[in-house]
């Protein structure tokens, strides 16, 4: 570590961690949404959240706007959108005096992060101003050659495209992510959440980084080493192509940025194994390919630590159940809540014990499942089902 200054890593480890644990905080289950974004400014990446409406894919990236000092430029996207709008209008004067020359102030050729709304509308005039854009940091205009600050572009879309011509746009996030609606044992913590927006609204927090701090960070995770992973990686490529994941030549590369950026976020100078979980932002193009590289990662990668981990949370919690049980012989209308919960676990629990290969963590869900079960059968008992 001695290339390393101790003082000036954990400095900057804290602060993104701070970034990324401010960019969460109002909102209910997207710690994913917000380890993604952080990912993708960590790596001066680009990133699209892809997912239903209502999901708060633009509320995350305009927050995370607020907590960076950064120029920022934003626009929603339509297929009517023009250059202009986004590149700023010609200058007239400069033109009659035979200069091409654009307004620029506040508009994408001067931001250091961008939020592009709905991005795969985008008309095909914009679409290979945006080509460029994205990859060489380049608007090429008129007669002009531009160099722009571009850090991140958050885009943000209610479907992947499946044009062709927007095959090289898309291609050109790295970091993609397939957001969900969210999950049912979380309702009563979104109604609350969305209430306490609604009254206090958004309060826009004070920034915590600046685009020369990601500068830094981006610095520092170009120095984590990597090597030992080349191997591993080379081989979930090869699985991820067996299974129908085809990552380009760009993504195959590009990857180990992200899982460098991973280990400093968790403050380590070595990625290891465990750093691989980010291929599921890198590797799959639609929801469907998300989940069969989640699954190929479980199998390959640190799976059974991940899932003793699991199985010792949801035996936790089995037990509280179980021991308000003994206290409490009555009906108690939180038993419904429970119930619900322990089926869900159960699924979970099932699934583990169906797949899995390891022989520990085989007899450790089914030890769980059967005093599961016990429990389940004792709540239906008292609530008379
Ligand atoms: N997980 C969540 N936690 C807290 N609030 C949420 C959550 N999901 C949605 N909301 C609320 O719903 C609002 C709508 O979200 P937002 O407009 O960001 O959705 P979107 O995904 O961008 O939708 P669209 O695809 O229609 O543009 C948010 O501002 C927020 O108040
Ligand atoms: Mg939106």
């Amino acid at each position: 570590m001695s290339k390393f200054n101790e003082e000036v890593l954990s400095k900057y480890v804290s602060s993104i961690n701070k970034f990324k644990f401010e960019l969460e905080k109002p909102f209910i289950g997207r710690d994913e949404e917000a380890l993604v974004m952080t990912l993708a400014l960590m790596t001066s990446e680009h990133v699209v959240l892809v997912g239903e409406p209502g999901t708060a894919k633009s509320a995350l990236a305009r927050r995370a706007a607020d907590l960076l000092r950064a120029r920022f430029f934003k626009y929603l996207l339509t297929r009517y959108t023009e250059p202009d709008e986004l590149l700023g209008s010609l200058d007239i004067f400069a033109f009659k005096e035979g200069k091409y020359v654009r307004i620029t102030r506040n508009k994408l050729p001067e931001a250091e992060i961008a939020f592009l709304d709905e991005i795969f509308n985008a008309s095909s005039a914009i679409l290979n101003t945006l080509l460029t854009l994205l990859n060489e940091r380049v608007i090429y205009d008129g007669y002009n050659e531009v160099n722009v600050p571009l850090w991140t572009l958050i885009s943000a879309s209610n479907n992947i495209p499946e044009e062709q011509e927007y095959q090289a746009l898309y291609d050109r996030f790295l970091l993609r992510h397939f957001v969900k609606p969210v999950s049912e044992d979380k309702w009563l913590q979104l109604l609350d959440a969305s209430w306490r927006i609604e009254v206090e609204g958004y309060r826009a927090p004070q920034p915590v980084l600046t685009i020369d701090d990601l500068k830094v960070l981006n610095s520092i995770v170009l120095r984590v080493d990597v090597s030992k992973l080349k191997h591993t990686l080379v081989k979930l490529y090869a699985i991820f192509e067996d299974q129908g994941v085809h990552l380009t030549d760009r993504r195959k590369g590009k990857a180990m940025k992200v899982i460098a950026a991973h280990a400093l976020l968790n403050g380590r100078t070595t990625a290891s194994e465990e750093d691989l979980v980010v291929l599921k932002y890198v590797a799959p193009s639609t929801r469907d390919e998300a989940e069969r590289v989640h699954v190929i990662l479980l199998e390959e990668i640190g799976t059974r630590e991940r899932l003793l981990s699991d199985l010792r949370e949801i035996e936790d919690n089995v037990r509280e159940v179980k021991a308000l049980l003994i206290k409490t012989s009555d009906f108690d209308p939180r038993l419904v809540e429970y119930l619900r919960g322990l089926e869900k676990a159960r699924e979970k629990v099932r699934k583990i014990a169906e797949t899995i290969t390891d022989d520990s963590v085989r007899k450790k869900s089914q030890d769980i499942l059967s005093e599961i079960n016990e429990v389940i059968d004792e709540i239906r008992k008292r609530l008379l089902l």
